[in-house]
């Protein structure tokens, strides 16, 4: 697994994750789900940095210019419900991209802290030599990332794989290393302390599909 932390203390990505985190403007759904969905963009862009291109020369007005295009056929899947104000802002910048959905929730069979994910829909394109970035805002216990993860390979072999969460707990990270393959990328916007007994990151934000869809 190869991290990527993109939080620096003077960034407008720092300013955005500031936002989504503070409690007083948390009744707003709306500009929480649109930072969210600033936060994808600025991390499709450094994502980008990663990708494959070719060289092309482009006609203006004026002339010829040389330059680059990215190669990469990609494919966004998301985890619903909380990935899609982020996974928009993927789109908004891979705007060619084809793209999956996939639902996965913690279900607590005995109304304790335990709890088993549970995935049900999923509507996926073709991911066969391509790259996909399973994108999910908050990586906390990684059981769930692991569960799509794992659907997302039954359907066939990605050329890569580049997971993005906009908080992670440590031991998310720790469970994604001890389950998963070694080859795929894990795009960080913030790490934060630790998960509390209910498996909330800490400090986090408490419930990103809660505050994305006004749930009170
Ligand atoms: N999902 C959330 O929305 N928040 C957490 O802290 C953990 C999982």
């Amino acid at each position: 697994m190869q991290i990527h932390y993109l939080s620096e203390k003077n960034s407008i990505l720092n300013h955005f994750l500031a936002e989504i985190r503070e409690v007083n403007i948390h009744k707003d759904a709306m500009r929480f789900r649109r930072n969210i969905e600033r936060i994808g963009e600025i991390m499709a862009y450094e994502l980008s940095k990663e990708l494959a291109f070719e060289e092309i020369e482009v006609q203006t007005p004026l002339g010829i210019k040389k330059t680059t295009q990215i190669t990469d056929s990609i494919v966004l899947c998301s985890i619903l419900r909380a990935g899609l104000s982020m996974h928009l802002g993927f789109l908004n910048y891979f705007d060619q991209a084809e793209n999956g959905f996939i639902s996965a929730y913690r279900y607590h069979p005995n109304n304790d802290n335990y709890f088993e994910i549970k995935v049900e829909y999923q509507a996926i394109a073709d991911i066969n030599d391509k790259c996909v970035l399973l994108i999910d805002p908050m990586l906390a216990t990684g059981q769930s990332i692991v569960a799509v993860y794992q659907r997302l390979v039954e359907r066939g072999t990605p050329k890569e794989i580049h997971i993005a969460v906009t908080i992670a707990a440590p031991e998310g990270i720790s469970y994604l290393e001890k389950h998963l393959p070694e080859n795929y990328h894990l795009w960080i916007g913030a790490l934060d302390e630790k998960l509390n007994e209910h498996s909330y990151i800490v400090p986090g934000l408490g419930d990103a599909g809660d505050l994305a869809y006004g749930i009170k």
